[in-house]
């Protein structure tokens, strides 16, 4: 769900100074973040903390001039695609329930029609008073709300009980935690996109019974073909050699060499494709002849002789109806340098870059740490299980590839699958 715009209400609390380490993640995470504070708030934090922390001018008044020039209450409530109150005041809770319009958060939030998340913060006998139960009543009535929270525990004023705000961690679990039900009802952030992508090693046979090849296992291309297919997508696996089962629903088709890959994925795109992954360790040469017979030993040396295998990612790459394309980098020095250079050469929308160097990470482990570049931005993502990397990956590339497909309609067409023989262009 990266690159939301996210409107942070501040109500008044001492709660407040954790809503900026919120304002941290959220801008971390990839989120456009907007500040919007009730005087009461002011009371406990400034607006130009939340300013140097969100990149934005903080919001304050109602009935500022100035803003009401640039983005109004209104410009507000139609940027945002969701709102999270957090600290949530026992009286702010209270306005909204009443569906009062008496300041700028209250008024934004009776504009907006997107989730409004409370993140309550107050003492516990006035969490735990009557009216303010009332009022979480008609709050959790209300389908266009949500609470998230309070904890029990210590508050600030020394009671003990119900009342404290959310960690800003736990804030960012809740928010994740919405996005994929919605996600998931929606079909899946990948829902009606075709993936085409790449695993494991290539073989690349010498005589009958050598090759040359490599140690990946192609767990994770295949882990990513999975969480793919669980947001939505439609997904051809072109698969090296490799000892792992054939994943439920997806499509895979078995190769041997570099060359096969290549025909099989180019196969593959030429029926339509979105977003094409290349996550196989592919062997860059092969051997220039091919012994029908197998080679015995005579000569003390024995060299063989090599030949360039073609680049599947480069070529689709390349291609005019190219898909988002995402490239792998396997390093063992200077990972970005080498990465970001890869991506530019190759002409890529995304490189996921991993030290190969670091024992029990990456090739034939269950475990990898990855650096994700693009031409903007940089993530990181582990050390973690391969599944969860590819989780992250999938909730990475979705909003990047939708705002492609987006774009690209505005400006040209889509990157869907062509229309006929004629759209398609010889690679
Ligand atoms: N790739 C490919 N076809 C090839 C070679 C690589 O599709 N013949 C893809 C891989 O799947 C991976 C990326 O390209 O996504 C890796 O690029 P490459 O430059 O080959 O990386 P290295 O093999 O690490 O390159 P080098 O040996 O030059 O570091």
């Amino acid at each position: 769900m990266a690159g939301t715009r996210i409107l942070v209400g501040v109500t008044g609390g001492i709660a407040a100074y954790k809503t900026a380490e919120l304002v941290r993640l959220l801008k971390k995470a990839g989120h456009s973040v907007q500040v919007v504070m009730t005087r009461g708030a002011e009371a406990f934090v400034t607006p130009l903390t939340f300013q140097a922390l969100s990149g934005q001018p903080v919001r304050t008044s109602l009935l500022d001039p100035e803003a009401e020039a640039g983005m109004g209450h209104i410009e507000l409530a139609k940027w945002a695609q969701r709102i999270i109150v957090a600290p949530a005041s026992a009286d702010f809770m209270a306005r909204l329930a009443a569906g009062m319009a008496d300041d700028l958060l209250a008024t934004v939030c009776s504009a907006a029609e997107v989730p409004i998340a409370l993140v309550p913060a107050m003492n516990q006998a006035m969490w735990g008073n009557h009216r303010t139960q009332r009022v979480v009543q008609l709050l959790q009535a209300d389908p266009q709300v949500r609470l998230w929270g309070p904890e029990e525990g210590q508050q600030a004023c020394g009671d003990n009980g119900p009342g404290r705000m959310l960690e800003p961690e736990q804030i960012m679990q809740a928010l994740a935690q919405e996005q994929a039900q919605i996600d998931n009802s929606a079909g899946g952030v990948l829902a009606g996109k075709r993936l085409v992508i790449t695993a494991g090693p290539t073989r690349e046979p010498i005589d009958p019974v050598r090759y040359i090849s490599n140690h990946s296992s192609g767990k994770m291309g295949y882990a990513i073909a999975i969480a793919a297919h669980a947001a939505g997508a439609e997904v051809v696996l072109v698969s090296g050699p490799v000892n792992l089962s054939p994943p439920a629903g997806i499509n895979l088709r078995s190769v041997m060499t570099a060359e096969q890959m290549l025909e099989t994925t180019m196969a593959a795109v030429d029926e339509g494709c979105d977003l094409f992954i290349a996550t196989a360790a592919v062997a860059d040469y092969r051997p220039q002849d091919y012994a029908s017979d197998k080679l015995k030993k005579s000569a003390a040396e024995m060299t063989l002789a090599l030949v360039r295998n073609p680049d599947t990612l480069a070529i689709v790459a390349a291609r005019a109806d190219a898909p988002f394309t995402v490239g792998f980098a396997a390093e063992t020095n200077d990972v970005a340098r080498h990465a970001i250079s890869k991506m530019g050469k190759k002409g890529l929308d995304m490189i996921v870059a991993n030290d190969v160097s670091v024992p029990g990470l990456g090739f034939n482990s269950d475990n990898n740490a990855v650096s994700v570049f693009t031409a903007t931005d940089q993530f990181h993502f582990g050390p973690c299980a391969k599944q969860q990397i590819a989780h992250e990956l999938v909730a990475l590339i979705a909003p990047r590839l939708n705002a492609r497909v987006g774009d690209s309609q505005n400006q040209k067409g889509s990157h869907q699958k062509p229309q006929n023989n004629a759209d398609r262009k010889p690679s």
